[in-house]
């Protein structure tokens, strides 16, 4: 299991190196702050120095500030209000006089996860003005809530429950005009996806409030360890209305509870003094600055805490405003968590009455145990095109710009950063198209990460103190129009990409008073040395491209069946160069370039690589670059180093090969160099990357993968694999089938990529394939591969149900959260119990139709079944995918017919999906405790926004 292939390696060590850029260009914010073992984040907001402490109460290391945001200062509140009672995260606090926005930075998180969001905010006259300010917060992009500090000795705490669109999230602080922001405190707790239902992607849930009825001891705030999420119940009591009753025994969670009321609130409960009274408490709404009367979503929590005898009743209905929430009547079940609530905000009221009163069957007094009150905040919203926030942090970062650069850069509008031009479309992030730096005291080298700048049409960077060679990554920019450098140290001469742009008319350059600037094309001194060392910065911005490496695979097989193309290929002079072909603009023949061989003399590829400009990436035998042919298609050049160990006679041997192994799903190779001692092979380009990045949305600015996109490079993938198992005889196993061996095209079409392990079937003639060392991909391993270290093409089958769960539930094959678990097992669980909506992927925001995912999460079962003659053959693979995109374009052809109101599990009720529960961690959820999910989740259809 541990070894894998130099390809795999080498990827690994790409990813790493990515992975250190982006650490070192974020500096010194990201150093620490990492959750605790629960994932919580807790952050006593102006502590001094670095060191943080634990909270007596409940246990909870909380963190100095420092780190997590570069603004403000800290302060002390005033002694007046330093009482014994008062937590010492209260003490301090950090005040932001400058600066229209401030933010936290929170880290380590993981995209596409729920977490609920804690501010506190304790004024306590720590300027001594007693002037109490009131300003705006946000979560990410999005708005979060007005904070309005009602008095100094008040402790204001705000919560909001949001699913995270990416790996940190910025909590904003956001001056009015109404007095300085300041913040107490900041907490993070982790919450699965399948809590809080009403929360999604577009939609948060902003508290009102979390209250626990009839606590014996009225002080009893219940939080952590209690509430293992943490959230803050307050008591509430009212001796005069209501009698308390109470159990010390445990109150269950139901199977698939969406709200896991902790035992210890549950265990108190409430009932009217008067036997023949109602419960009756209400809110007030709290106006939103764009909405007077926000709608509200309530969630009562209810368990009986008496064992009933025999024949006693007690039923009641819950009213709003006079009118009945729900038509059915509530029993509550006894020393079980149960709860009603509603889907979608109430309509508006100036008052929310609720009343809940016994049925005339009931011979007991209603009961209530605790409620919460949301009002919910689109979240919507995506910030900047991440591509364009790492570059535009990074300059920020090496010039130490000191402007407004807050938060995110363009979102929202009217917080974008001063000197920048954004673009806003509707269904994209925004993108920076403008830079003005003019005048900005810069110094140093001109960064190459105005290169990632990738929208950018206009850059100033003119009276300036830049120094150093203009970076040819500049040519690069597709958009760029405007360039000024004038009144700069610039030195070196005008990257010809540059000059050719102007040649070309697409770039107005203005470079004047830069008196160390070679302008002059001849007379310059080649500045190659640091051209050089430009290449290496330059290296993050590409795509990275993994690439077929070719191995040791003895290949009889598609040389016999295809050997009429292979007659037809045409092989070129290896003298002949490029310089007398591309007058006639390249070899006409490109059109057909998948079934051509090509052979390339290192001339050749140094015109077509631009000298070796541009890495894309590395593999076990040398760097891969970027290059055009000469009728502009852009390839990938792999150049054979010299410390490789790969004989120069394999090498060739797997390129005559291997060019041979066509199909539209397998990366094809477009030709092969042997000059000399240099050997290379071109391979076409995927402009897309892997598919790996598309699922963890790293890709593409957080534009996931539709259903349809990923039903169809599944099938794709799937067709590429068949063929290697059924064209080739004998059949060829890939050995090393995962996300990241699967390559994306400008038009998202999938193919399969890295034969670095590939091996014939073990044939009764060929003695020399070695079986007896394991390779692959941990996550990706066929269990009976390895315990045999026999592979067969059941192992792809395997590898490829991993990677169709990776397609379906969006996470990696092996899930961190919580703790190691394969994905296999992890699905596994879930779709025993009928779970479909816990599977898959949330950033398809439950665009997809039902039955297409339970028949592909089928199929990736069956792929992945412990024994190999359970699975199918990529054949039936095939068909069986075929059919699942059948049946989401019949769905793309209706109308959606879903009704939103819809609050059960989304069971259906046709699938066996017992037949999943192979493996014995699971725990298969008893059908009664289902039902009482059914039936006592009352659907809106019934409540009071029946329309
Ligand atoms: C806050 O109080 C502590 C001692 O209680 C003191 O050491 C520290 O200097 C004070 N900080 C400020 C900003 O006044
Ligand atoms: C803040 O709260 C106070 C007291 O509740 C209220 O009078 C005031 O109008 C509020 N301020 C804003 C801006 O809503
Ligand atoms: C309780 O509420 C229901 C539903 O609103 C109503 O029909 C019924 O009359 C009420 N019963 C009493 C005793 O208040
Ligand atoms: C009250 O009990 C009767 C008989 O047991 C039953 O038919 C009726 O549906 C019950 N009513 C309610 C509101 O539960
Ligand atoms: C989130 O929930 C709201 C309200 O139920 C719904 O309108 C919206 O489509 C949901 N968004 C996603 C991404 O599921």
């Amino acid at each position: 299991m541990e070894r894998s292939t130099p390809g795999t390696m080498a990827a690994r060590s790409w990813l790493l190196l990515l992975c250190f850029v982006a650490v070192a260009t974020a500096g010194v914010l990201q150093a620490r702050a990492q959750p605790d073992s629960n994932g919580f984040i807790s952050v006593d907001c102006g502590l001094p120095g670095k060191t943080g402490f634990v909270d007596d109460k409940t246990k909870i290391s909380y963190a100095a500030d420092d780190g997590f945001t570069d603004g403000g200062a800290c302060h002390n509140i005033s002694a007046e209000y330093i009482t014994p009672g008062l937590a010492k995260r209260y003490h301090t606090l950090r005040s932001f006089p400058d600066g229209k926005r401030n933010c936290y930075t929170l880290r380590s998180l993981v995209a596409g996860l729920k977490y609920l969001f804690r501010a506190t905010f304790f004024y306590g006259n720590y300027d001594s003005l007693n002037k109490l300010p009131v300003f705006d917060l946000y979560v990410g992009v999005n708005y979060w809530t007005m904070v309005n500090i009602t008095g100094p000795g008040d402790a204001v705490i705000v919560e909001a429950i949001v699913v995270v669109p990416d790996d940190f999230v910025q909590v904003c602080l956001v001056n009015t005009g109404a007095g300085t922001p300041f913040i107490s405190g900041l907490d993070l707790r982790p919450l699965k996806n399948t809590l809080y239902p009403q929360s999604n992607a577009t939609q948060g849930l902003v508290l009102l409030g979390r209250l626990n009825f009839g606590p014996t001891d009225y002080t009893d705030v219940i939080r952590y360890p209690d509430d293992p999420h943490d959230r803050i119940w307050f008591p509430w009591v009212d001796s005069t209305k209501w009698s308390q009753i109470s159990s010390t025994k445990k109150v269950q969670d139901l199977d698939n509870d969406m709200y896991e009321t902790p035992t210890a609130v549950m265990q108190t409960a409430i009932t009217p003094r008067n036997a023949s009274r109602n419960i009756e408490f209400s809110w007030d709404p709290v106006p939103l600055p764009n909405d007077p009367t926000p709608g509200y979503i309530a969630i009562f929590h209810f368990s009986e805490l008496q064992l009933l005898p025999g024949n006693a009743v007690r039923e009641f209905y819950i009213n709003l405003n006079g009118k009945p929430w729900s038509l059915t009547a509530f029993k509550p079940e006894y020393l079980y968590n149960d709860a009603t609530f509603n889907r979608n905000p109430f309509l508006r009221y100036p008052q929310y009455n609720i009343s809940i009163n016994a049925t005339a069957n009931s011979t007991l007094p209603p009961l209530i145990n605790a409620v919460e009150v949301f009002s919910v905040i689109p979240t919507a919203t995506i910030g900047t095109d991440p591509e364009d926030v790492a570059a535009i942090t990074a300059i920020k970062e090496k010039y130490q710009v000191v402007k407004n650069w807050m938060g995110d850069p363009c979102v929202p509008k009217m917080l974008a950063w001063d000197k920048l031009t954004c673009s806003y479309a509707i269904s994209n992030p925004a993108r920076i198209i403008g830079l003005n730096l003019s005048s900005s005291s810069l110094s140093g080298e001109v960064s190459s990460y105005f290169g990632n700048l990738k929208a950018i049409q206009n850059l100033d960077l003119s009276n300036n103190k830049l120094t150093g060679p203009i970076p040819d990554a500049l040519s690069q920019l597709p958009s760029l129009t405007f360039l000024d450098l004038t009144g700069n140290q610039l030195s070196g001469s005008i990257p010809s990409g540059l000059l050719k742009r102007i040649q070309d008319g697409s770039l107005n350059l203005r470079y004047g008073n830069n008196p160390n600037l070679c302008t002059n094309g001849d007379s310059c001194q080649p500045a190659k040395k640091k051209s050089k060392l430009a290449i290496y910065i330059v290296i993050p911005i590409v795509i990275v491209l993994v690439v077929v490496i070719i191995s040791v695979a003895v290949l009889l097989c598609c040389l016999l069946r295809r050997k009429k193309q292979a007659m037809s290929n045409s092989v070129k002079p290896q003298n002949e160069t490029v310089s007398n072909v591309s007058s006639n603009g390249g070899y006409g023949h490109s059109s057909s370039l998948r079934l051509e061989n090509r052979r390339f003399t290192y001339n050749e590829l140094e015109k077509i690589t631009n000298n070796f400009q541009r890495v894309l990436g590395r593999g076990g035998f040398g760097y891969v670059y970027d290059g055009f042919l000469e009728d502009g298609t852009q390839v990938a050049v792999k150049l054979r180093s010299e410390s490789s160990n790969q004989g120069a006679k394999e090498f060739l041997a797997e390129a005559q090969i291997l060019t041979r192994i066509h199909h539209k799903n397998l990366v094809s190779m477009i030709g092969y160099c042997k000059d000399g001692e240099y050997m290379a092979l071109v391979y076409e380009y995927m402009s897309k990357g892997t598919l790996q990045e598309h699922i963890a949305g790293k890709n593409n600015n957080r534009i996931y993968l539709t259903w349809r996109e990923r039903l169809r490079i599944a099938l794709e993938s799937a067709q590429g694999l068949e063929y290697l198992h059924k064209a080739c005889n004998p059949p060829l196993i890939h050995r090393d089938v995962k996300a990241t061996n699967i390559l994306l095209n400008t038009r998202l079409e999938a193919k399969i990529a890295d034969f670095g392990l590939s091996k014939t079937f073990n044939h009764v003639n060929d003695t020399h394939v070695s079986t007896n060392t394991l390779v692959g991909t941990p996550g990706y391993v066929d269990p009976e591969y390895q315990a045999t270290m026999q592979p067969t093409t059941k192992s792809d089958v395997y590898s490829f149900g991993v990677v169709l769960l990776e397609l379906i539930t969006g996470k990696p094959s092996i899930l961190r959260e919580p703790g190691p678990i394969s994905i296999i097992q992890w699905a596994r669980q879930r779709l025993a119990r009928g779970n479909i909506e816990g599977v898959v992927d949330a950033h398809m925001h439950g665009d997809h139709d039902v039955n297409g995912v339970w028949k592909a999460a089928d199929i990736a079962l069956k792929c992945t079944a412990q024994t190999s003659t359970q699975r199918p053959t990529m054949t039936d693979v095939v068909a069986q995918l075929q059919e699942c995109l059948e049946l989401e374009d019949r769905r793309c052809g209706m109308e959606d017919t879903y009704n939103n109101f819809y609050a059960g599990n989304n069971n259906d009720p046709n699938s066996s999906y017992n037949m999943y529960n192979t493996d014995q961690s699971t725990d298969v959820s008893q059908n009664n405790t289902m039902e009482h999910n059914f039936e006592r989740v009352p659907t809106m259809a019934t409540g009071p926004v029946a329309r």
